[in-house]
């Protein structure tokens, strides 16, 4: 089972619509793949489902926000499976492929756990007391160690966008990183910032399991790879980005990230519409042949990575 985390602390950057149309297309391939929706705002959720469904079927009981609330100190983790969900327009659509795409949905309430979460480890960064300091971050990892084997190919987790306790958490039950962004100057510095929030994370949690060695053996250091950054809303002039965006794209990749080669045009009308169908553009039949042909590309390199990125 690989574990990805779709990480950028800027919204609007093409995190949620990345995840679903990866996600999608490689359960369509026949893999089973399980998709979870870490961001309060949900639009991974409404992707493929209906808000109404959501409201009568899962929000009281069956989200990713009851399973942070199940989760006791000093008692068994609870199984995540209870909250997990088949969303059934798209699993109808990929069905003879012989996969699967299960969800975790996320909560509009989710908040209130981030804000739970960071309560515990303690507040203020520098005087944070390191006591529970693995509860809270390995909690993600503690949910997917309850999926009964064999579980999942592939776990796509949706990030809020913000590096907050919950992105952390993402990122430390993760194998591998993928950041989306856009090819202009605010996205550009936001990668920069990206680099250095989690090189530091990265450096405390390994100090820290170091430190407490003794007292919690098991354990192990964080190394999550960068399978590369992906840029998404790329405006196109005769094939090509638009030379405005050209420096941008350089500059990443100045900064030692692995840049996609494949990028995801600007095409508004039909990711707009995407939601409202409840199936991924990837998988839309209404998509027009080159933006199909440029998401597929992507998909294919992205497992490419991930396979190089694992040996
Ligand atoms: N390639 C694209 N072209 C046009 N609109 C897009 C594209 N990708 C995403 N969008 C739209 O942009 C908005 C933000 O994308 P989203 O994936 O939700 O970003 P994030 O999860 O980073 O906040 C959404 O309304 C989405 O439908
Ligand atoms: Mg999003």
């Amino acid at each position: 089972m690989r574990v990805i985390s779709v990480v950028n602390y800027k919204g609007g950057v093409g995190k949620t619509t990345l995840t679903a149309n990866i996600g999608a297309q490689i359960a369509a391939w026949g893999k089973r793949v399980l998709l979870i929706d870490l961001d309060p705002q949900a639009s991974l959720t409404f992707s493929f489902l209906r808000p109404e469904r959501w409201r009568a079927e899962l929000a009281e009981q069956r989200t990713i926000k009851q399973w942070f609330e199940a989760w006791r100190m000093d008692s068994t983790v609870p199984p995540l499976a209870p909250v997990l969900t088949s969303p059934s327009v798209v699993n109808d659509r990929i069905a003879d492929g012989g996969g699967r795409l299960d969800l975790a949905a996320s909560h509009l309430s989710l908040g209130d756990v981030e804000m739970n979460l960071a309560a515990r480890l303690g507040g203020a960064e520098v005087h944070r007391s390191t006591r529970h300091y693995f509860d809270v971050y390995l909690r993600l990892n503690a949910a997917l160690a309850t999926l009964p084997a064999p579980a999942y190919d592939l776990v796509l987790m949706d990030c809020p966008p913000n590096f907050g306790v919950i992105t952390r958490a993402a990122v430390a039950a993760s194998d591998q990183l993928l950041i989306p962004a856009r090819p202009d100057e605010l996205s550009t510095l936001g990668i920069e910032h990206l680099q250095s929030r989690l090189r530091r994370y990265i450096w405390e949690f390994n100090r820290i399991v170091d430190l407490q060695s003794d007292l919690h053996p098991t354990v192990r250091k964080l190394e999550p790879v960068i399978l590369g950054v992906v840029f998404t809303m790329v405006q196109y002039y005769g094939g090509q980005p638009i030379a405005a965006l050209r420096p941008y794209i350089a500059q990443t990749r100045q900064l030692g990230l692995p840049v996609f080669e494949a990028m995801v045009r600007e095409s508004n009308s039909h990711f707009a519409g995407a939601a409202r169908a409840q199936i991924p553009v990837i998988l839309s039949e209404q998509t027009p042949h080159a933006l199909g042909w440029e998401l597929h590309r992507l998909v294919e390199e992205f497992l490419k990575r991930v396979r190089t990125a694992a040996s």
